[in-house]
């Protein structure tokens, strides 16, 4: 079933909105305050919205989250039934810090076509080719490197990977600089991270590492919509992890996940920045009024652009 048209600026306003409340908190050193405006603004809009929203991947379940928990259900119950995924802040370093790069995201798909990631990490890979046994999870950094470079006709060092800068992923980048490829190193923010292969603007080729789960699932809502390649393999480092797992109707824990296992049939994903960066500009205010810069795709309309919109605060 087609999303209609009329939820892109519906959720456009939703990040937007968000945005501006952690907006307020940049610079200030206070993660959960900037998580927890977001969280409150893009809870009350998304409830006006009309849908039967269910969220997915939310701020984690019943028991640790009071707001945006997963299966809590969102919107004014009139509509269609929606799957939600929101990270209303990613990057709370970012805005704790004034650092570039924070963002305020959501994904949306029908009922039921949407992964609900646990809280875990994952293992990720994306690059903007879509033919298939190009890149692997299971192929070593250097037959990735080497199938890629051959794809595009490129040399491995004119390739670029991008890689969230972790002490686990030492043997990673060490791989990497062996090939002499070209590093982007993020300190954050890795749904940006495996977003920066869809355009050539962005100078990135492959997008490697272990991040969050649930940015995982986020990232891979938007790169379905440019046809990109994705892949990404939950981490389970105890019982309890695989016990919760297990409750969100996970049984193969070392399952490879495929962008299409991931998310299916139409979607829309929205990310709007909080504080300039790769993807996005920030929240600019001016008077009564703030400026908004949203990167917004909608599968089934073709629609992958990025979007000002001016609204009164
Ligand atoms: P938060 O906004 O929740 O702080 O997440 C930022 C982030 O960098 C994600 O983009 C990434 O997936 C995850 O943290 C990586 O986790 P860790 O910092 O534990 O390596």
């Amino acid at each position: 079933m087609i999303i209609d048209k009329r939820f892109q600026s519906l959720f456009v306003n939703i990040t937007s909105r968000a945005a501006l409340s952690s907006y307020f908190l940049i610079g200030k050193k206070d993660k959960i305050g900037a998580d927890k405006a977001a969280v409150d603004t893009m809870r009350n809009e998304l409830n006006k919205i009309e849908m039967n929203g269910k969220i997915v991947i939310g701020e984690g379940e019943l028991d640790e989250a009071p707001m945006l928990y997963i299966g809590e259900n969102v919107g004014t119950k009139n509509g269609p039934a929606l799957d939600i995924a929101v990270d209303p802040l990613e990057g709370t370093n970012f805005v704790a810090n004034n650092l570039p790069g924070a963002l305020s995201v959501i994904a949306v798909a029908n009922k039921s076509n949407l992964l609900g990631a646990p809280e875990t990490y994952m293992d990720k890979i994306s690059a903007n080719c879509s033919e298939p046994n190009i890149i692997d999870l299971d192929f070593s950094v250097k037959k990735n490197i080497y199938n890629l470079a051959e794809s595009k006709n490129q040399k491995p060092e004119n390739l670029t990977a991008c890689v969230l800068d972790r002490p686990r992923h030492k043997k990673i980048i060490n791989e990497l600089k062996k090939l002499n490829v070209k590093l982007k190193l993020i300190s954050d923010g890795d749904v940006a991270g495996a977003l920066m292969i869809t355009d050539k603007r962005y100078s990135v080729d492959i997008f490697l590492g272990i991040g969050g789960g649930p940015e995982g699932v986020l990232a891979a809502a938007a790169l379905d919509a440019y046809n990109c390649h994705f892949q990404g393999r939950f981490i389970f480092n105890n019982d309890k992890e695989k016990d919760r797992a297990k409750k969100m109707g996970i049984i193969d824990f070392d399952k490879k996940y495929e962008l299409n296992e991931i998310i299916s049939g139409d979607s829309i994903f929205c990310a709007t920045g909080i504080t300039s960066g790769d993807l996005v500009s920030g929240i600019k205010i001016n008077e009564n009024k703030f400026t908004s810069e949203t990167l917004i795709t909608h599968k089934s309309a073709d629609l992958k652009e990025i979007i000002k919109t001016e609204q009164i605060i």
